[in-house]
């Protein structure tokens, strides 16, 4: 959430600064699927089955007692709930969660799956537009809201459940500890929500030329694989170089002949 979070603010700094961090994260190629479901998808629902059976057996107990740590104790599990919902539209929002064609061809025009990975910027901006901005902006403030407190909080109570902090000093140390870092995780992933939400139409289309560019650079460079799939159709860039690349085959193919 920390890498994830910082990625997404870095759009608040340039559409380049973003599409190049989303670059780096691409470059894992045919691996990266493997990456995802092992290292992301595979952790989050072990995580959510075993939260849900947890959730299940609570005792909250904030009726009876009214200290702080009862109530950290129900929103926890709150927060959790929330957070499970929360990813399940988010990675249907723009990643899909599967990325075969058939299925892309049935989710893409109900409004998911909509992330264009070398359009980072302008895909993110115009996903946050549906339904005119209303629908889907509060959805990610509220769930990376409560994502971060989960986080936070579940680390302090991590440490007491793995015996790190014990005595009530520590206990308390390790408690202002997680506040200053749930206060600054909360404060850039607000940056990376408001960076996604605030673009008008023009800021979309002109991170869609800076993407145009920088792919047309990319795969002329050879660092970045030419692709259908993680770009926007029609792709006039990808248009263009396949049409100049036949022609450079081509005339390396005449000059041969000519030798
Ligand atoms: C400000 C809020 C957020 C924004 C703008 C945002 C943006 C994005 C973007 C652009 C993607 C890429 C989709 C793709 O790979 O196709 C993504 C994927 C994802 N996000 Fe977020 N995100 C936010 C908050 C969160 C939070 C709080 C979590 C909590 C863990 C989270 C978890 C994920 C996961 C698990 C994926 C799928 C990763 C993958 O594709 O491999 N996001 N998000």
């Amino acid at each position: 959430m920390m890498v994830h979070l910082t990625v997404n603010a870095s759009l608040l700094n340039s559409t380049q600064s973003f599409q190049g961090a989303v670059y780096g994260i691409h470059s894992a190629g045919k691996v990266l699927p493997i990456v995802e479901w092992g290292l992301i998808f595979g952790p989050l629902l072990f995580h959510a089955l075993f939260g849900v059976w947890i959730a299940k057996n609570a005792k909250l107990n904030t009726s009876h007692y009214k200290y702080v740590s009862n109530r950290r104790y129900s929103w926890q599990r709150w927060t959790g709930v929330i957070a499970l919902v929360y990813l399940f539209l988010h990675i249907l929002h723009l990643h899909g969660w599967f990325h075969f064609e058939p299925y892309l061809a049935v989710i893409q025009p109900m409004g998911f799956g909509q992330f264009k990975p070398y359009n980072a910027a302008s895909t993110l901006m115009i996903a946050m537009n549906d339904f005119g901005g209303l629908v889907w902006p509060p959805i990610y403030l509220i769930g990376m809201l409560c994502c971060v407190y989960h986080l936070a909080n579940g680390l302090w109570t991590a440490g007491i459940t793995w015996g790190v902090w014990i005595t009530p000093a520590a206990q308390e140390r390790a408690s202002k500890v997680a506040l200053v870092f749930g206060l600054g995780l909360a404060l850039v992933g607000t940056a990376a929500w408001w960076a996604a939400i605030s673009g008008s139409a023009e800021d979309i289309a002109r991170a869609k030329k800076t993407e145009d560019r920088m792919y047309d650079v990319g795969i002329r460079a050879g660092y970045v694989p030419l692709s259908h799939e993680k770009r926007t159709q029609p792709d006039e860039v990808a248009a263009e170089f396949e049409e100049e690349d036949e022609v450079v085959v081509y005339e390396a193919m005449m000059s041969d002949d000519a030798e």
